[in-house]
């Protein structure tokens, strides 16, 4: 069975590239290299001893969408990452992210029509909330104004499937992503920061190897038990899991809605005090880390009520936080070694 992946060779789609490989699915990416390396594909091939076929395509640019849909027509479904993710910089380049993050779904969503290509997993964000009034957050919880550029893409997304789905044939399925963080246990594949990371985690683990001077910690004058902000950190290769289960959802006719949306997190929050300790403890390193003041935008905290994602789609997390960064740093170390 054919199933479509953009951004396949990002962060997320990486492993849930692998996990539908494991799954015995035959993969086709779809990437445009922006923000990750052709190189992850051997990562990949390390894992489950396949390439993935791979097409590199930008999918702002219509005709080649439409030329690939037009070779590819037999898909069963279609896996959708590739869009850009950099909250500050979709303030700085809005035209971008709304070119990248929606104009290429339109595309995407046109081509998929044509050729009766009906089953769509989209990647949201927890994002798509704003600075929800009530914690875990639900998905009933009301889009409230998104901070940035970035945010409204995703909200946009959402509002394109839910309006496209009622009148087409399409079946979508929105995941809802709290914090990915880590990498898979082979440290084959992880997260490729290309510049200095903006990430809590990649930060962490890179101010751990010496590449970073110091952590800075944005805000110790939170509302919260330690002053630090909240968040739901959900290992990445949990995140593929909950695709691989969105997607049999789909390939059974098992969906309420032709438009659903879950939640992915583990439904725990920790400040980032808590992540750094916790970090301190299992790589026995101490953190050189400073608090300093809040960066714009942020959240006081965001995390899950992931009941919907349990109970309809079977998905439970199974690694800790623990574990989690326990793979991003052995992750960390192998780029040193590689
Ligand atoms: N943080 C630091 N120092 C750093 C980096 C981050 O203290 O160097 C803090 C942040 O202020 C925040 C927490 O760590 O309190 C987590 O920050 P991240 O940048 O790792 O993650 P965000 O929660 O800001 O953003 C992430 C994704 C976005 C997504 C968003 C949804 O990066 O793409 O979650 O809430 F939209």
């Amino acid at each position: 069975m054919k199933i479509l992946v953009t951004g396949g060779l990002g962060f997320i789609g990486s492993h849930t590239v692998v996990e539908l490989q494991n799954q015995g699915f035959d993969v086709l990416v779809i990437d445009d290299l922006s923000n990750t390396n052709i190189s992850v594909l051997d990562g990949i091939y390390g894992i489950t001893g396949k390439k993935p076929t791979f097409v590199e395509l930008d999918l702002k640019n219509q005709a080649g969408v439409a030329s690939f849909f037009q070779t590819h027509n037999d898909l069963k479904g279609v896996i959708h990452f590739a869009a850009s993710r950099a909250v500050g910089e979709s303030v700085e380049k809005p035209l971008h992210y709304y070119h990248n993050n929606v104009g290429s779904l339109i595309y995407l969503l046109e081509a998929m029509e044509r050729h009766q290509i009906n089953n769509l997993i989209f990647s949201s964000s927890c994002t798509v909330y704003g600075q929800a009034d009530k914690m875990p957050i639900s998905e009933s919880s009301p889009f409230k104004q998104a901070q940035s550029p970035y945010g409204k893409t995703k909200q946009i997304g959402e509002h394109i499937l839910m309006d496209t789905s009622r009148v087409t044939k399409l079946n979508a399925i929105a995941l809802r992503y709290f914090n990915p963080i880590g990498a898979h246990d082979s440290a084959l594949i992880g997260e490729l920061p290309i510049e200095i990371p903006l990430n809590l985690i990649p930060f962490i683990t890179q101010t751990a190897a010496g590449l970073q001077e110091e952590l800075l910690i944005f805000g110790g004058d939170y509302p919260t038990n330690d002053g630090t902000a909240v968040r739901d950190y959900i290992h990445v290769v949990d995140l593929a899991r909950a695709h691989t289960k969105a997607l049999s959802r789909l390939l059974q006719n098992e969906q309420k809605s032709s438009f659903e949306v879950f939640n992915i997190g583990t439904g725990k929050g920790s400040s980032v005090l808590e992540v750094v300790k916790c970090f301190e403890r299992i790589v026995g390193k101490t953190l050189n880390y400073r608090i300093v003041d809040r960066r714009q935008g942020d959240f006081i905290e965001a995390y899950a009520d992931t009941t919907l994602a349990n109970t309809e789609l079977g998905w439970y997390p199974m690694y800790s936080l623990d574990q989690a960064l326990q793979s991003a740093w052995k992750w960390q170390l192998s780029l040193h070694t590689n």
